[in-house]
């Protein structure tokens, strides 16, 4: 299976940088990330050091939640399958790889929500519009892309190709 890059580690690195910018002057102080565990951790760990450069010092917990498998289509039933982090009274910032269908994105926040946070904002990498399947609003976006699986910074493909620096694509 061969991986056409997509968006490089510059590009990367440059988004981020412009992301933690606007999250910085959006949201209040104080808050937490809530990373959607696997395929946001590489963007977290980038996200963080962005914000902290941008002055910004959230509080950093994550969650994980399943719907994929090991195939290429989500099967549209997310579930939570670890704990949740004490996030009562707090601003959450949910952080994702990628928004597809949207669903494991309304789910989170619906989580969230029934576990008290006060206010939630989301963050993802990157988005493919021409999927959405569910309504969900993303107030920070990297990138949008087209129709296509991305595997690499952080991103898997059954479980391969996390390591990449960069976004490619795989057919
Ligand atoms: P959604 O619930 O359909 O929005 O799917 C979101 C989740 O599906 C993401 O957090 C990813 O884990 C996974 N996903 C969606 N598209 C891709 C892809 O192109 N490559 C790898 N994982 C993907
Ligand atoms: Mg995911």
């Amino acid at each position: 299976m061969t991986v056409r890059p997509l968006i490089t580690e510059e590009q990367i690195a440059s988004r981020i940088d412009g992301l933690a910018r606007d999250i910085s002057a959006r949201l209040p102080p104080d808050f937490t990330i809530v990373g959607l565990l696997t395929g946001c951790f590489v963007f977290v760990a980038d996200l963080i050091r962005a914000l902290d450069r941008a002055g910004v010092r959230p509080q950093v917990s994550f969650i994980r939640l399943s719907s994929y498998g090991k195939g290429k289509e989500s099967s549209r039933l997310v579930r939570l399958t670890g704990d949740i982090p004490e996030i009562a009274g707090r601003n959450v910032l949910l952080v994702d790889d990628i928004v597809d269908t949207g669903r494991t994105q309304l789910f989170a926040r619906g989580l969230l929500r029934e576990h008290g946070a006060a206010q939630v904002w989301a963050c993802a990498l990157l988005e493919k519009p021409a999927r959405r399947e569910v309504e969900v609003s993303t107030e920070f976006i990297g990138f949008s892309i087209p129709d296509v699986f991305v595997v690499g910074y952080g991103i898997d493909y059954a479980e391969q190709y996390r390591h990449l620096p960069y976004v490619g694509a795989i057919d």
